[in-house]
């Protein structure tokens, strides 16, 4: 089947895009013996898993249900973090995963004993309290009040000599979307901390949040930071980067129902940012449209003449509202079809007006957004497809009306 050929809305991920990204990781591998694993709260598309398991050395979980897909499907080393373990849940998170890393001392005091009965390697997720993201408190472990990860504090304050000694690592979590700048920054506050404890470590674990696969990242700081804490610690490094994986690797297609126009013209399509993309609206951010411009080019709010007869909408940039020029002559809002009013995905500019039946490409939706889906408002959620190396196109994944039925 052919891409055109999809019905939408569809969710369509690059099988060859996948590989170029599992590369660059795989040579961050090679090079400094370090692990990477993949982060299935970011891409679970489990069809990938035995390709994804070729180049890296496993996967990590933030719960039951993606310990045993990992489990199931990849097969190769199952890590686990959670804030806080079920009970009931942890002597099956002991059949699937072979390292457990707990975000409490309380936690570790919990369940320490079931996993070093079952031999298993234990790990404290620590808070170095070192913030190096701007904007984002939601992404943000180290915010004030995070709950996520163990203060040097607490750790003192709350665990003995013989509970530090039980452990195999210390793991830590607090980037988004970052370069190894920031990595850097963060691994010097670790050090400073929990510096004396990682010597009795055998093994650390940077999180996610490493933006490895984007061309301005800088690998060669990312290979010395791992070094570093290989010789000076002995320790063995992980990574476990979940949009690295599968950064721009996936669209989103979609086809214009209808164009309304209310002061400006607005195109509903048959996806929704809040069913299918809700980073959208919780980053929030304006995904990038495949042909489209931005709405406007200057941002000062300038009315400029001869622009409104050009583009024939007024549109709002940054704090003024004025008319612009816009990237191309038309612009438009686009929206999903639910009943929230904020339901929209942005506004941009083409080379065209837009009609009825067009479609549309969202880039770089492989990540988090199959993982998020909804059916609010008894939408339909977009089917799976794989596009494989030789341009064909495969359905992986197809839903309907019982999708939204059963979990209700
Ligand atoms: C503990 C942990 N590890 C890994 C990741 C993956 O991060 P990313 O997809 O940004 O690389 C996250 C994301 O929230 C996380 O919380």
């Amino acid at each position: 089947m052919k891409r055109e050929e999809l019905r939408t809305p569809c969710f369509v991920v690059q099988e060859g895009k996948i590989r170029e990204n599992l590369e660059i990781l795989k040579e961050i591998e090679d090079e400094t013996g370090c692990h990477i694993l993949l982060a299935q709260k970011a891409f679970s598309m489990y069809s990938l898993y035995p390709l994804i398991g070729e180049y890296l050395d496993g996967a990590t979980a933030s719960g039951l249900y993606e310990a045993r897909l990992g489990y199931e499907e990849m097969g190769k080393e199952n890590h686990i973090f959670s804030p806080a373990y079920r009970e009931e849940e942890m002597d099956e998170i002991l059949k699937y995963c072979d390292h457990i890393v707990f975000n409490s001392p309380a936690q570790i005091r919990k369940y320490g004993g079931k996993v070093r009965a079952a031999g298993r390697s234990m790990g404290l997720r620590v808070n170095p309290e070192c913030s190096t993201q701007e904007g984002h408190a939601i992404y943000d472990p180290c915010a004030p009040f995070s709950r996520l990860g163990t203060t040097l504090e607490r750790l003192r304050a709350e665990m003995t000599e013989e509970e530090i000694r039980s452990l195999d690592g210390i793991h830590f979590h607090t980037l988004c979307e970052q370069n190894s700048d920031d990595l850097a920054v963060t691994l010097k506050a670790v050090e400073e901390k929990f510096g004396p404890y990682l010597h009795e470590m055998k093994w650390v674990n940077f999180g996610g949040g490493h933006h490895i696969t984007r061309p301005d990242y800088d690998r060669e700081l990312l290979k010395q930071c791992i070094r570093h804490m290989q010789e000076t610690y002995g320790v063995e490094v992980y990574l476990e980067p979940g949009e690295a994986v599968a950064l721009n690797a996936g669209i989103l297609l979609t086809e214009v129902l209808e164009i309304v126009d209310n002061g400006m013209k607005i195109g509903i399509l048959d996806t929704s940012a809040a069913c299918h993309m809700p980073d959208v609206l919780e980053m929030p951010y304006r995904p990038p449209l495949k042909g489209a411009g931005d709405p406007a080019e200057c941002c000062s709010g300038e009315k400029i003449e001869g622009a409104a007869e050009n583009m024939g909408n007024t549109v709002e940039s940054g704090k003024d509202a004025g008319v612009c020029c816009p990237e191309k002559p038309y612009v438009y809002r686009l929206a999903g079809p639910t009943c929230l009013a904020g339901d929209v995905i942005g506004d941009y500019s083409f080379a065209e007006p837009l009609k009825c039946g067009d479609r549309l490409e969202f880039q770089d939706m492989a990540i988090y957004t199959m993982v998020k889906t909804n059916t609010f408002n008894g939408m339909k959620l977009p089917d799976i497809v794989l596009e494989r190396e030789d341009g064909t196109c495969e359905i992986m994944r197809s839903f309907g009306y019982e999708d939204f039925k059963m979990r209700l």
